[in-house]
């Protein structure tokens, strides 16, 4: 990591801040962003002219390399309103660093980590009304880089343009969630970008997820490109089961599964609460033993957007098989409401993964 001293970022407030327009009770997830943005850029191997500005619309060079080869990378994190007003953020430090695995692995420039955390920091502070205090809403936070130089040539490119916008969110999922096993298409191969944070693995799942959508699935559960008999993840989730009383979830080792925050979170709750934990390869098999033979008790998906997302019934092979009643599954509702609490500063914090904005 790079320490540096300061960003040195310039302030201009937005002088028609629409807050006061926005409907709390109907959030629809990314509908609204906050009065303002942070950008800086990256040139000369430096980050300069860093801002918080008006949120609004960005100017591009038709040839910014972004968007003809790809190169851009985002986060996702959320801050939260606890009961006597302080505004908490889970973990940034670990988006800060995942932010910099994917700028390293998509040839991008890299961010101290301690520019990411000031930026964010600044951002909140001034926008710091937008974080609703109402059960199940928070900020969306979405950090974000794109290589902006003008270039045509394939080549990692010079100048990179990094952002923070923000947007007010209530619940991600209305209930418990259908999921469609995919063992067609693939989200990420052995040695791709699946564990970077990479905008094209997010364009290269649109089209499976369409179909499954339009077959009435909420997401795909992601099989291995080479067998598709193993399980990955789920849509933008990572995914869970509890099997006769073991949490399991795929290891991480093959470059193709995005190593979730809530993911380490939960593990890490579950030894604290002394549940065993298996982080090892789960085949397609061995989810449809453990349904049929009723030795599976839970299944969910764990990401910053949904935190967690029960799963009601997943597409085996073309069969919809249904899962055990959410309201008897023990742990993953536990986790959620823990989770939550340490989210808006209701529990201890005893494992320090809360940061408090400073007023
Ligand atoms: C592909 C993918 N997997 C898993 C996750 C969950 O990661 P996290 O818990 O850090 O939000 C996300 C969301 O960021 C994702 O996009």
């Amino acid at each position: 990591m790079t320490t540096t001293d300061s960003l040195h970022i310039q302030i201009e407030k937005n002088t028609h801040p629409i807050l006061n327009q926005v409907d709390f009770d109907q959030l629809p997830f990314g509908k609204y962003f906050s009065d303002h943005m942070f950008i800086s850029l990256y040139k000369d191997e430096a980050w300069v002219n860093s801002r918080i500005v008006p949120f609004g619309p960005i100017s591009m060079h038709p040839s910014m390399a972004a968007i003809h080869y790809g190169q851009s990378i985002f986060e996702g994190m959320k801050a939260y309103k606890a009961a006597n007003g302080d505004i908490l953020l889970f973990r940034p430090w670990e988006n800060a660093k995942r932010l910099n695995r994917s700028a390293d692995r998509m040839c991008m420039a890299t961010l101290p980590e301690d520019y990411f955390l000031e930026a964010l920091t600044t951002l909140i502070q001034i926008d710091r009304d937008w974080v609703s205090a109402k059960e199940g809403h928070s900020l969306y936070i979405r950090p974000f880089m794109f290589a902006s130089e003008a270039i045509l040539g394939v080549r990692p490119a010079n100048e990179y343009t990094f952002m923070i916008i923000s947007s007010p969110v209530g619940h991600y999922y209305n209930g418990p969630v259908k999921l469609m096993l995919e063992t067609h298409y693939s989200r990420a191969a052995k040695g791709g970008t699946g564990t970077a944070k990479a905008a094209g693995n997010y364009a290269a799942a649109l089209y499976p997820a369409k179909i499954g959508q339009q077959q009435g699935y909420n997401q795909q559960l992601w099989t291995d490109s080479s067998t598709h008999q193993y399980i990955e993840e789920s849509g933008t989730m990572n995914i869970f089961f509890v099997i006769n009383g073991t949490i399991v979830t795929p290891s991480l080792e093959g470059d193709t599964i995005l190593p979730g925050i809530t993911r380490d979170s939960i593990i890490r709750i579950a030894h604290h609460w002394g549940i065993p934990v298996e982080e090892r390869p789960i085949s397609i098999d061995e989810l449809e033993d453990a349904i049929r033979s009723e030795s599976l008790s839970e299944m969910f998906g764990a990401g910053t957007a949904a935190t967690i997302a029960h799963v009601d019934s997943v597409n085996i092979r073309g069969v919809d098989r249904k899962l055990p009643d959410v309201a008897k599954r023990k742990f993953s509702n536990e986790v959620a409401q823990y989770l939550s609490d340490i989210r808006t500063g209701k529990a201890d914090d005893i494992f320090e993964w809360t940061y408090r904005i400073p007023r």
